[in-house]
């Protein structure tokens, strides 16, 4: 078995994620590679520390600059805030890194597409952590649709609620509140949840026409957490938007952070001509079903517990009727990428799928702002 010597950078909620399916995927799955935690880096030289001493890496370092230049890595995994995400994957290809980012890619198209150009330029492998698409519940969502076996899709419906940002006193900036911070998140909710929902819809139902969308910043100033200033809110707290996919079906999408009650509700339901199918990510091992083609008396709407082998990934974890969980999204995702290098048949989503996630948000931030329809770039 190869060594693949990881090199990650940053260590908060995704470097935990991250390091977790790193140590988890060859213990379940039968790879040709294994990973291999050769140093973390954040800027706190000492929390750096901790963190290597608790998850197993071989050594910290302080500035990405240095992990990047280093030898021994191979792949360079970016579990960092998303302003960073640009430079450190361009310099990361071009020193033949493999890249592995997280969502959104960048924090703008252009941006974007920068990366997405640099990793193909260095023909250097490549993914984005759109996880969900590896919730064995969603992956059988896929097969189902292409399998036909919705028949003609009319309608994908998709909201992703949170309640974190309601108080006016959660400042912005800073450790645990950057995602409030314009200059660090790029954009609000749109950029951070909706990305989300636009990666499994359009991975499920093909690319995205045009888009109207409305945006609203609810709280308009905050205490910026490392000044200590009140400064304009610049991010958007809510967005909505309506959208056209290329295959001529309609959708609905919301994103808030004001959902009083809703922690991380991510649904999507998506209706067809003979059947309709639903997720829900507090539920995320059930995937509900209706089939129209069922007999009469018994027809409904049926929840399916993914607990058994036929399910997908789930032959690799424990016995039927245990459900797998968020972290599992991440190992198979892991998994799927080193299967993909021994293969040759790279996994997705990558870079240039990222872009075209970061195209739609980008349409809808600008339609917020004109109040009209607008065409999406395709990647
Ligand atoms: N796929 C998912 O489900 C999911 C969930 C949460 C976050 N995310 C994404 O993951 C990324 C990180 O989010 P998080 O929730 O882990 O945030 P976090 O605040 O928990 O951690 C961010 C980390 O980035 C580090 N960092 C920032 N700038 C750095 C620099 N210049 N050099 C080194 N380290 C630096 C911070 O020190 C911190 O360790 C973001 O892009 C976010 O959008 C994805």
């Amino acid at each position: 078995m190869k060594p693949l010597n990881i090199g990650m950078v940053g260590y908060g909620l995704m470097g935990r994620a991250h390091t977790n399916a790193f140590r988890q995927a060859n213990q379940f799955f039968s790879l040709g590679h294994r990973p291999v935690l050769k140093a973390v880096c954040g800027r706190d030289g000492k929390k750096a520390k901790a963190f290597a001493k608790n998850w197993g890496y071989e050594s910290v370092e302080t500035d990405w600059k240095a992990l990047v230049a280093r030898p021994d890595i191979d792949l360079i995994d970016i579990a960092a805030t998303n302003n960073v995400h640009a430079e450190i994957a361009l310099a990361a290809a071009k020193a033949g890194k493999m890249v592995l980012c997280e969502k959104p890619l960048g924090m703008s198209p252009s941006e974007s597409l920068k990366m997405v150009n640099a990793v193909e330029k260095a023909g250097v492998a490549n993914m984005v952590w759109y996880n969900y698409r590896r919730a064995p519940a969603v992956t059988m969502a896929k097969q189902l649709i292409e399998e036909g076996k919705l028949g003609k899709i009319f309608h994908y419906r998709a909201k992703f609620l949170q309640d974190w940002t309601i108080s006016a006193d959660v400042p912005q900036g800073g450790a645990g509140t950057w995602r409030l911070d314009a200059s660090v998140s790029g954009s609000g909710v749109t950029g951070d949840l909706l990305a989300h929902c636009i990666d499994t819809a359009m991975w499920l139902n093909g690319g995205i026409e045009s888009v109207t969308g409305m945006t609203e910043t609810f709280v308009k100033k905050r205490k910026n957490a490392l000044t200590g200033k009140k400064q304009e809110v610049l991010i958007d707290d809510a967005s909505a938007f309506l959208a056209r996919f290329n295959n001529g079906s309609l959708a609905t999408f919301e994103a808030t952070r004001y959902a009083r009650g809703h922690k991380a509700l991510y649904t999507f339901e998506v209706n067809g001509e003979h059947a309709s199918l639903a997720w829900d990510l507090h539920d995320l091992h059930r995937l509900e079903w209706f089939d129209h083609r069922d007999e009469g008396n018994v027809r409904g709407w049926r929840s399916i517990h993914l607990s058994e082998s036929e399910h997908p990934y789930i032959e690799h974890w424990w016995i039927p009727g245990v459900q797998i969980g968020f972290e599992h999204t991440f190992t198979h995702q892991v998994a799927d990428f080193i299967a993909g290098l021994d293969s040759g048949e790279p996994a997705r989503p990558n870079f240039r799928d990222g872009l075209a996630t970061d195209y739609v948000t980008d349409a809808v931030l600008k339609s917020a702002k004109t109040g009209r329809w607008t065409k999406v770039k395709q990647a």
